[in-house]
């Protein structure tokens, strides 16, 4: 395990090359296995997450040729999965457990699975009880956690399904296990997760007046074949969005970020705050808007977050409570308990990494109200990752206002998402 030193940072310039979209590369991978065929990806990811999902996919049956930037993953179509081995190993993955779980539900296969420290805390409940309605057997450590045993005798039951929390991995885990079925599944959506899989898919999406999305899916829906570029995760955009705002004299372009609406609500966010950021459309032959931004330095102003606008910024709020630190007045981040369930507890994560740099908070059950401070002071500060990327990442950040060097602790997690972030950062110093 390492630890990372982050020194003060006077300026942050240049132009960085994002780590392909996380969310999007592992959905490519499983979405390839099950088209019949070869779907040709360009920029496919070498993040951790993306790359336990690609090996995943071959323990399924998929073959994967890469040449240069180019992964062709061959698939065999959902008659044609077959458990290539007993257990599959999904690492630090949520996305890969839970749509996963879908897919092996779908293609009643009987497998194991299991996950690393992290993600055999996460709950799987969520998971496990409709895809027992659909005909799964599931057995899971206490009921809820990983190892999760998953086999599947009864047929499949269509189901139509009303999300209880805004979850895209549990929308995409239910969808996943739908496309197996004679009989359309339904998922209902009352408030919009990120929306990838349905796009990337081309499933049948109904929107109601009131914004309710019904989303469906059965055997009847072929699987198109996946061929396209992967955009740059805005996830990762996120940190240098609000890094280059903070950090005095600073100016950092980021191409070719992928700007689905449904993930950016964090970009709003920080524009309501006072951040500059330009945004130039890219071409690209993407399903998505993909766009050019460029952050220059800015003064921030605290912001009270919507509710509604929560599962859209979900994987940004550790990166948004760094800019809420340094910003003028106060900020608010309810409706956010999803937090808790995240690669650590991330409302406590984000607590430590305040307490680190000695701003003022006050923690809720469901969020955070930061008393923001733009002279904040502090010296040397020890962070914890937590062995979260984000919370390794949003530290990192943080750290470039201290005025000496501070470290972090297990900092390497940020390679799950973001391999290349520590070389970026020292490619903005110099
Ligand atoms: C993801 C969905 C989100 C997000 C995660 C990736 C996905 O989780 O936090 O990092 O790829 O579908 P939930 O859907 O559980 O909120």
């Amino acid at each position: 395990m390492s630890s990372q030193s982050v020194d003060p940072a006077k300026s942050l310039t240049g132009t960085i090359t994002l780590s392909p979209d996380k969310s999007i590369a592992q959905r490519a991978a499983i979405f390839s296995l099950l088209h019949k065929g070869p779907s040709t990806i360009h920029n496919y990811s070498q993040a951790q997450d993306p790359q336990t999902t690609l090996k995943c996919v071959e323990s399924l049956g998929a073959r994967v040729e890469i040449d240069g930037d180019k992964t062709t993953i061959y698939g065999v179509g959902r008659e044609g999965i077959s458990a290539l081995s007993d257990e599959l190993d999904c690492g630090n993955s949520g996305t890969a457990m839970r749509l996963l779980s879908g897919v092996l539900t779908g293609a009643g296969l009987s497998i194991k699975l299991i996950g690393d420290p992290s993600l055999s805390g996460r709950t799987m409940t969520r998971i496990i009880t409709p895809l027992e309605e659909m005909g799964a057997h599931i057995l899971a450590r206490n009921g809820a956690f990983a190892p999760l045993f998953i086999s599947r005798e009864d047929p499949l039951r269509a189901l139509e399904f009303t999300l209880p929390i805004p979850s895209a991995q549990l929308k995409s885990c239910i969808l996943l296990a739908g496309l197996f079925g004679e009989d359309e599944s339904c998922v209902i959506e009352p408030t919009p997760s990120r929306d990838h899989t349905e796009r990337l898919l081309q499933l049948r999406v109904e929107t109601d007046d009131q914004g309710v999305r019904r989303i469906y899916a059965s055997k009847a829906h072929e699987i198109p074949a996946q061929n396209y570029r992967i955009p740059g995760d805005y996830s990762a955009a996120a940190f240098w969005l609000v890094a280059g705002s903070i950090v005095p004299n600073s100016v950092i372009t980021l191409p070719n970020v992928g700007l689905n609406p449904t993930r950016i609500a964090s970009l709003h966010i920080l524009k309501e705050m006072g951040a500059d950021v330009k945004i130039v459309k890219d071409d690209s032959d993407f399903a998505e808007p993909v766009a050019q931004l460029t952050v220059q330095s800015s003064e921030l102003t605290g912001v009270d977050i919507p509710p509604e606008w929560i599962p859209n910024a979900i994987d940004e709020l550790p990166i948004l409570a760094v800019a809420m630190a340094f910003a003028h007045g106060d900020s608010h981040i309810r409706g956010a308990a999803e937090l808790r369930h995240k690669e650590t507890d991330r409302i406590m994560a984000i607590t430590k990494l305040l307490d680190g740099i000695g701003a003022s908070y006050h923690e809720y059950d469901d969020g955070l109200s930061i008393h923001g401070n733009p002279h904040l002071a502090f010296d040397s500060a020890h962070f914890e990752s937590f062995h979260d990327h984000r919370i390794a990442m949003a530290s990192a950040v943080a750290a470039l206002l201290g005025n000496k060097t501070s470290t972090i602790k297990d900092a390497e997690a940020a390679a799950v998402s973001y391999p290349e972030f520590w070389s970026h950062l020292d490619l903005l110093r110099a």
